[in-house]
C-alpha cells in the first residue's frame, strides 16, 4: 500500500475516488471537514434533497465530471459525540468494501477534522478500516479476469494531520502480518503443514534478521521426552516441530514476553473422531500459531523495544493405527503423567509440553498462550470476543486493554481452584478432559498445571474468533488473523509501561 499526504485539496494528485466525511447533524448532514466545503457546487443538490442522512457508515456515491477523481464518496460518520475508533473501523470498512467491489485502487481520502479522539488513534481507526477489507483469498478459484478482485492500492490523505503518514504506514505492516497469518489459516491442511510452518519461519529469518528461528524436529523432542507433543502426532505421517523465533528488540533489557501458539495444522479428533460437520474448519486448528507468527513479524517490521520469543507446537491430529489412545497414560516433558481421556482434547497437550519447556528454558517475564482450544468459547462468546484466563490480574488487565483498543476484545473467564478437582485422575497425575461440564476453563486450568507458578501466565481460547464461517463487520469470513494486532497492542503498551 502507498501513501501520500497533500494538506490542501487542490494540490491533491489524480485518484479513482474522493472519499467526503460528513457528520450526521441535529439539524441534517453537516461537513466532517472544512475541505468537503469546496464540494458545494456537487454537493448541495445532493444534500438539499435529504436522502443522505449522514448515518455511520452510509455510502453515498456520486460521479462527476472532474479531472482529478470521476467518482465522490459521500461518507456517513455518524454523531460527532458518538464517534469512536470501532465506528470509524466499521464506516471505512463499509465504504472499503464498496470500493473494492468496483475496483476501485486509488483513494484520495479527507480526514475528517474532530475533537473526540487523538489524532493518530483517528488515523489508525481509519487505516484499518480501509485495509482489513482489503484481503482475498482466492488461491484456488478460476474467475474470469472481470470478476478477479482488484485491491486498494494507494491512498492520499487530504488534510492536515502531522502523523498520518507515518501511522498509516504502521498500520499497514501490521495489516500485512495479519493477512500474513490469514493466508497460513486459509491454506489447505495438506499444503500448510508443520514442515510448511518450519519454512515460513526460517524465511522469516532471513528476510527479518532480527528473528532468531530455531526448531526442534522430531528427534529433538524426542530427545527432550515431549510426551505429549509426541503422543499427540502418532496418528500423523508428518512429523511434528517446535518451532522457536526470538526478537530482541530490547537487548539491554531482560525482560521477555514469550507467547506459545497452538499449531494443529489439521485435527480430525484423533481416534474420538470429529463427526461430519466438526472437522470441515479444523484446518483453522494452527491459528494461534498463525497469530504468533503474524506477532512477531510485525514486532520485528515496527522495530519494537521489546524482547519476544514465540514458540509453536506443531503437528496434525491424524486418525491412524498408530494413534494415541484415549484410556492410555503418557508421561509430559515435566515428568507428569497425564491420563488421555479424549484424543479430540490435543490442542492442551501440545501446548501444556510448550508451556513447560518455555518456563523451564527461557524464564520468561510473563508467558501468554493463544489457541482454538475449545468449542465451549465459541458457544459462550461467540465471535464478539476470545476468551482469557489469566493467574495474573495485572497481564489479564493489560491484555483486555489491547483488546479493548483493537477491539480484538477479551472477556475473562474464570480459574475456579475447584476445576482442578475435575481432572483428577486415578490412574495418573492429571486427566487431559473430564467432559463438557466448564469444558473452556477446565481446559485452561489443565495447562495451568504445566505453567511455572511464579511467571505470570495468560491463556486466550480464540476458538470462536479466529475463523469465521460468516463475514463480520470489516473481516471477510474465513481466517480474522485474530492476536496479531491484539499481541501488537499488549507489546506497545508494555513498551510504554
Ligand atoms: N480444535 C478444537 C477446538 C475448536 C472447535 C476450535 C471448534 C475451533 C472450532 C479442539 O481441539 C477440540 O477438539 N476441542 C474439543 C474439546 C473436547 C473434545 C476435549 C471441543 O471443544 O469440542
Ligand atoms: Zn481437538
Ligand atoms: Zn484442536
Amino acid at each position: 500500500m502507498k501513501f501520500s499526504q497533500q494538506s490542501h485539496l487542490d494540490k491533491r494528485k489524480k485518484g479513482d475516488v474522493l472519499v467526503i466525511p460528513f457528520w450526521k447533524g441535529k439539524k441534517g448532514v453537516k461537513s466532517a471537514s472544512s475541505l468537503g466545503n469546496n464540494f458545494q457546487k456537487f454537493l448541495n443538490p445532493v444534500l438539499s434533497t435529504r436522502d443522505f442522512k449522514g448515518n455511520e457508515g452510509e455510502v453515498l456515491f456520486q460521479y462527476i465530471d472532474d479531472q482529478v477523481e470521476r467518482r465522490i464518496v459521500l461518507l456517513g460518520l455518524g454523531e460527532e459525540e458518538r464517534l469512536s475508533k470501532e465506528s470509524l473501523r466499521l464506516t471505512y470498512g463499509t465504504v472499503s468494501k464498496q470500493l473494492i467491489q468496483k475496483r476501485l485502487q486509488h483513494l484520495n481520502v479527507i480526514i475528517p477534522e474532530q475533537d473526540l479522539l487523538p489524532d493518530n488513534q483517528l488515523i489508525q481507526a481509519i487505516t484499518e478500516g480501509l485495509l482489513l477489507p482489503n484481503y482475498h483469498f482466492y488461491r484456488h478459484k478460476q474467475l474470469d479476469s472481470e470478476d478477479q478482485p482488484l485491491l486498494l492500492e494507494s491512498i492520499q490523505w487530504i488534510g492536515k494531520d502531522k502523523n498520518a503518514l507515518e501511522i498509516s504506514q504502521e498500520v499497514a505492516l501490521v495489516i500485512e502480518s495479519v493477512n500474513y497469518a490469514r493466508d497460513l489459516v486459509n491454506g489447505n491442511a495438506d499444503d500448510v503443514t508443520p514442515q510448511h510452518l518450519i519454512e515460513c519461519a526460517h524465511d522469516i529469518s532471513k528476510t527479518h534478521t532480527s528473528i532468531k528461528t530455531k526448531v526442534l524436529h522430531k528427534k529433538d523432542i524426542e530427545k527432550e521426552k515431549m510426551g505429549l507433543l509426541l503422543a499427540v502426532n502418532r496418528g500423523s505421517f508428518r512429523d511434528p516441530a517446535l518451532i522457536i523465533m526470538q526478537y530482541q528488540g530490547n537487548p539491554k533489557s531482560k525482560d521477555l514476553t514469550i507467547v506459545v501458539g497452538k499449531g494443529v495444522t489439521y485435527d480430525t479428533g484423533g481416534l474420538n473422531l470429529k463427526p461430519t460437520g466438526g472437522m470441515e474448519t479444523m484446518k483453522s486448528d494452527m491459528a494461534g500459531g498463525a497469530a504468533c507468527f503474524g506477532a512477531i513479524l510485525s514486532a520485528a517490521k515496527l522495530k519494537l523495544k521489546v524482547n519476544l520469543t514465540v514458540l509453536i507446537p506443531t503437528t496434525e491430529n491424524s486418525i491412524d493405527a498408530n494413534s494415541f489412545k484415549p484410556g492410555d497414560v503418557y508421561v509430559s516433558y515435566t515428568g507428569k503423567t497425564v491420563e488421555m481421556t479424549n484424543s479430540d482434547a490435543e490442542g492442551r497437550l501440545i501446548l501444556a509440553d510448550a508451556l513447560a519447556y518455555a518456563c523451564k528454558k527461557y524464564q520468561p517475564t510473563r508467558i501468554l498462550d493463544i489457541a482454538t482450544l475449545t468449542g465451549a468459547i465459541d458457544v459462550a462468546l461467540g465471535p464478539e470476543a476470545s476468551g482469557i484466563m489469566s493467574t495474573n490480574d495485572e497481564l489479564a488487565q493489560f491484555l483486555i486493554q489491547a483488546g479493548q483498543s483493537t477491539y480484538e476484545r477479551l472477556w475473562r473467564m474464570p480459574l475456579f481452584e475447584e476445576y482442578k478437582e475435575v481432572l483428577k485422575s486415578d490412574i495418573a497425575d492429571i486427566k487431559s478432559w473430564n467432559g463438557r461440564s466448564g469444558s473452556s476453563n477446565v481446559a485452561a486450568t489443565f495447562l495451568r498445571a504445566f505453567v511455572d507458578e511464579s511467571i505470570p501466565w495468560a491463556h486466550l481460547d480464540i476458538a470462536g474468533t479466529a475463523y469465521l464461517e460468516k463475514p463480520k463487520k470489516y473481516m471477510a469470513k474465513y481466517a480474522t488473523g485474530f492476536g496479531v494486532r491484539l499481541i501488537v497492542e499488549f507489546l506497545k503498551l508494555l513498551a510504554r509501561s
